[in-house]
């Protein structure tokens, strides 16, 4: 392999990486993604793919290794006692029966496959504790292994039983997915709509979003939602042996099932099932978006077994996108942080796979030459769970006659400047980087959640301070006071206080989370995160050329080239020093050591419970910079537990296999003195 190759894979694989991971936040914490489920898994894949063909490009911190997002700040952290996984996916009958052919060889059965089939539920997966019997705790799935604690807010819904019915052990936990029903769903909309708030995308990131909230909250969308409990984490009764019979004794406890779900004997009579399903799926009350395929008897389970991400024993069986026929109004362009103009069609309202549709991208001018669409066109959509529908065809035969091709602008519609179009480029650009909705979008983005994560800076404010010219570039954030905020709609001394405040708190944060606000192209928070690791500070990756940026482990050309592209342009700079005179600042990162490589290597570390002034993420990232590793279980190879306030079985666990314990101040003395 040539060098050249394999550095585009490296490149390939951190853009991938970086994408994914920008929109599992965007998923599972901001609750407003920005691709579809299919986008996504194509994105997936290409990246699984990459990893098997490049060993090298092997990551335990890929997205392809892990499961959801890391929870949100805001929230408890809560442990799952038994990790909570996410499912395989097949797309199509060919890839269910690989599955079965897989399982069937693996349980060396000769017969059929007895399984258990259920709909997927297009909610959000959480996990519910009962001690003797008394809810305890809810938590959210987060990365599969810690969660949020929402508790708090589960206690408003109604299908969550505060009390287990019957005879339950000690300690019980249930799984299941939260769902808001589709027509609460568009109530809910249009009163946002009503309000002036973002509309939520589908029903899964509402019932996500009404479980995170924060702040003021809304009790009425916490009693919208459904909750229907699919397994036991703990506590299932030795007697019961199947999936089915797991159903039952949570129905026995009071809680509610999903409909629709059965036991197949054999993989014909699951594609049958499923058709079945499929066909009533518009006419159900919630949300499904596939059949979950689950191996019935819980021995078979346990003897294949699961993988770090998802159980070999089950898949989910997806549903083809949803398609609707309807018209073009209009075909209108947007224009991206980094310039890229969108061609986006707005569409008659028409329901899709049970959610109001009106808006549907075209992608690029290829997209939309090749699919020829026009305004007042008839046009086929569809929507897989999805967010951003796309328009798949027009019907030409209903075309209008006189119908006009649609002419790409030539001009970006906000700023007016030529767009432009590189040779090696799907998008075309507005090149103007003064271009209001440039600013905006970079504005949005630096504001956000992975970025510095400024409260109360949202979009909406976002049009205001742009639009009225408060803002016109982005350091200009950091000068706004009260003075100049209460001069906005909407705005009250209240509010404009906070947003000062949460400013000010910005200005102190991360060189990742700083290199990330300012949007370098190709510069997402994975990459971020490995550029300030590597240079430790910004004045010496400011100074690095090409050659030297290449070198950092996870960067390849293309990211370099954008990287020093963008320092080397004296506006970049001139903006980079004015939010630091601004008071913009952050603490030096410890350069890394090369990957296993420092006083700590060899030591393997598992971590758990609240620890002392750090969160366990940040234990792990310092414990990694100085060669440690950090696992998920305590064995016989673990070198240390490091247990905080209310630490988990892990530390018994340490206990019986008489391996050192430390507490915070231990791991902190540990840390330092490696130095
Ligand atoms: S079983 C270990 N059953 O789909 C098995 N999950 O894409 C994992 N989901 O995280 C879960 N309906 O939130 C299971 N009947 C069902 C489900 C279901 C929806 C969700 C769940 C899971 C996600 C995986």
């Amino acid at each position: 392999m040539t060098a050249a190759t394999k550095g585009e894979a490296a490149d390939r694989a951190a853009f991938l990486r970086d994408e994914l991971n920008r929109h599992l936040r965007l998923y599972h914490v901001e609750d407003a993604p920005e691709i579809s489920d299919a986008e996504y898994d194509r994105l997936f894949r290409e990246l699984e793919e990459l990893e098997a063909a490049h060993p090298e490009l092997r990551d335990p911190e890929s997205p392809t290794q892990r499961v959801g997002a890391p929870a949100a700040d805001g929230f408890a952290e809560f442990a799952h006692v038994v990790p909570m996984l996410s499912l395989d996916n097949a797309m199509s009958e060919e890839e269910l029966r690989s599955f079965d052919e897989r399982v069937a060889r693996e349980l060396e059965r000769e017969d059929r496959v007895e399984y258990r089939i259920e709909p997927k539920l297009d909610g959000a997966g959480i996990e519910l504790v009962y001690e003797d019997g008394m809810l305890t705790v809810g938590a959210t799935r987060g990365d599969g292994r810690v969660g949020e604690d929402v508790t708090a807010n589960l206690r408003h819904s109604k299908s969550i039983p505060r009390k287990l019915a019957g005879k339950a052990p000690g300690s019980v936990s249930v799984r299941g997915e939260v769902v808001l029903p589709v027509a609460r769903f568009e109530a809910l909309n249009a009163s946002r709509l009503e309000r002036g708030l973002d509309p939520f995308a589908n029903p899964r990131n509402a019932a996500a979003g009404s479980l995170r909230q924060l702040h003021d909250v809304d009790t009425d969308r916490l009693r919208a939602l459904a909750f229907f409990a699919y397994a036991v984490g703990e506590g299932l009764p030795a007697k019961v042996k199947t999936q089915d019979g797991a159903v039952a004794q949570l129905e026995k406890w009071g809680f509610a099932t999903s409909p629709h779900a059965s036991v197949c004997l054999g993989v014909d009579a699951v594609i049958e099932a499923h058709e079945a399903l499929l066909a009533k799926r518009d006419a159900l009350p919630i949300e499904i978006d596939g059949t979950v395929v689950k191996v019935n008897a819980l021995a078979d389970q346990a003897e294949l077994g699961t993988l770090s991400r998802a159980p070999r024993w089950a898949i989910a069986f997806k549903f083809p996108p949803a398609q609707e026929t309807t018209k073009v109004l209009g075909i209108e362009i947007q224009v991206g942080r980094t310039g890229a103009l969108t061609p986006v069609a707005k569409l008659e309202p028409v329901h899709v796979g049970g959610v109001t549709v009106s808006n549907a991208s075209l992608h690029n001018r290829d997209e939309i030459e090749r699919k020829d669409v026009r305004v007042g066109d008839t046009v086929v959509i569809q929507r897989a769970g999805d967010v951003i529908p796309q328009v798949v065809a027009v019907v030409k035969k209903k075309r209008k006659k006189g119908a006009r091709r649609f002419r790409f602008p030539k001009k970006c519609p906000v700023c007016k400047s030529t767009a432009v179009r590189l040779e090696d480029e799907v998008v075309t650009r507005c090149p103007n980087l003064d271009c209001p909705a440039q600013l905006k979008n970079n504005l949005r983005h630096l504001a956000g959640r992975g970025a510095l994560d400024i409260e109360g800076l949202g979009s909406k404010l976002v049009d205001q301070l742009v639009e009225r010219g408060v803002v016109t570039r982005l350091s200009d954030v950091f000068r706004l006071d009260s003075e100049k905020l209460l001069e906005l709609e909407r705005m009250g001394e209240k509010s404009a206080a906070n947003l000062v405040a949460a400013i000010e708190k910005a200005k102190s944060t991360t060189l990742a989370r700083f290199l990330t606000a300012l949007g370098i192209r190709h510069v997402g928070e994975t990459v971020a995160e490995l550029l300030a690791r590597h240079f430790g500070d910004l004045d010496p990756l400011m100074a690095a050329d090409v050659e030297s940026l290449a070198a950092v482990e996870g960067v390849g050309p293309i990211i370099a080239e954008s990287v020093a592209a963008f320092f080397a342009d004296a506006r970049n700079r001139e903006e980079v020093k004015t939010m630091r005179e601004l008071g913009v600042t952050w603490e030096k990162t410890e350069p890394a050591a090369p990957r296993g490589e420092g006083p700590l290597s060899g030591k393997v570390f598992v971590l758990t419970g609240t620890l002392d002034g750090m969160t366990r993420t940040e234990a792990k990232k310092r414990i990694e910079a100085h060669g440690g590793k950090v696992t998920g279980s305590v064995s016989k190879k673990t070198s240390y537990v490091v247990a905080g306030e209310d630490p988990g079985s892990k530390l018994a666990k340490a206990r019986e296999l008489e391996v050192e314990v430390l507490d915070s101040a231990g791991l902190e003395a540990l840390l330092t003195d490696s130095r």
